[in-house]
């Protein structure tokens, strides 16, 4: 069994009649990289949010499974919690927490679910430090408030720190690779590496993107392609090079010819 199995899954906004995913099933385990492809609007971010849980969206059928245990109605904390990771798109700033105290309040809350003691200032600064080292934050942004006037870029590269930090099981990587100049790209896939590799075989990454250029940094071992809310094609990381190529036109008839 998949560590996230995601079975025959149909969801809308709450509230409207639109279907976004219409008959969803995707399995990621630890040790993988799936790398989520597909035109805009293919339902790519609604995926994301519905495997975190964000209550905008509504599932109106199928089931999620993670570790065995089925979370499709559980709430964002307790996914987070079981040690789901997800990466925004549009990253939030925070006003008035620093990036220390946010980084040590999420840390403490994992280690709680976990049935650990919070972890003393000296352990978090040297874990936070060693972090920060691994994904090329530089040191002085841990006294800044959370995303408030980060770059883009930086604010992507805070998310690699985080999930270095929250070590989860599955994390969902939403455009991480959206907006960054090709210096950033580099850091933020060597620190997506670097945390993969650090974890090895425990944890899985699910990486949502429209460029080969972070799948020839992050090297997936799944891709799939999302059309009108299926999943219309997979392959291995020959299918990027493909798309790359030839775009979506080719799936959309594929799609087309078999809906
Ligand atoms: N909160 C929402 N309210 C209304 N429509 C929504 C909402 N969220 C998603 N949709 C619609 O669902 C469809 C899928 O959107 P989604 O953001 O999942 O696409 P995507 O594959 O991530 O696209 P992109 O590649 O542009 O990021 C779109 O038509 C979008 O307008
Ligand atoms: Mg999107």
């Amino acid at each position: 069994m998949a560590d996230l199995e995601i079975r025959n899954l149909h969801a809308k906004v709450a509230g409207s009649d639109t279907e976004i995913l219409r008959g969803l099933d995707l399995d990621v385990s630890a040790g993988e990289v799936h790398a989520l492809m597909g035109p805009n609007g293919s339902g790519k971010s609604t995926l994301a949010n519905v495997v975190m849980g964000n209550p905008v969206y509504e599932v109106t059928d199928g089931t999620i499974t993670f570790m065995g245990e089925d979370i499709t109605d559980a709430s964002p904390d307790e996914r987070a919690r079981a040690g789901v990771f997800m990466a925004f798109q549009y990253p939030v700033s925070v006003p008035g927490v620093t990036v220390t105290k946010f980084l040590r309040t999420v840390m403490n809350a994992h280690r709680e679910s976990r049935g650990e003691e919070a972890i003393s200032l000296k352990d978090f600064r040297q874990t936070v430090e060693a972090a920060m080292a691994l994904t090329k934050v530089p040191k002085e942004f841990s006294s800044r408030y959370l995303n408030e006037g980060f770059s883009g870029g930086e604010k992507k590269r805070m998310e690699i720190l985080q999930m270095a930090l929250q070590e989860p099981r599955i994390a969902v990587l939403d455009e991480t690779d959206s907006g960054l100049d090709i210096d950033a790209l580099q850091t933020v896939a060597e620190g997506v590496n670097a945390v993969a590799g650090e974890k090895g075989d425990q944890m899985g990454i699910l990486i949502i993107t429209h460029y080969q250029r972070i799948l020839s940094l992050v090297k997936p071992t799944h891709v799939h392609v999302l059309y009108k809310g299926r999943i219309v094609k997979e392959g291995g990381a020959e299918l990027v090079t493909m798309l790359e190529e030839k775009g979506y036109g080719w799936i959309e008839e594929e799609a087309g010819a078999t809906a």
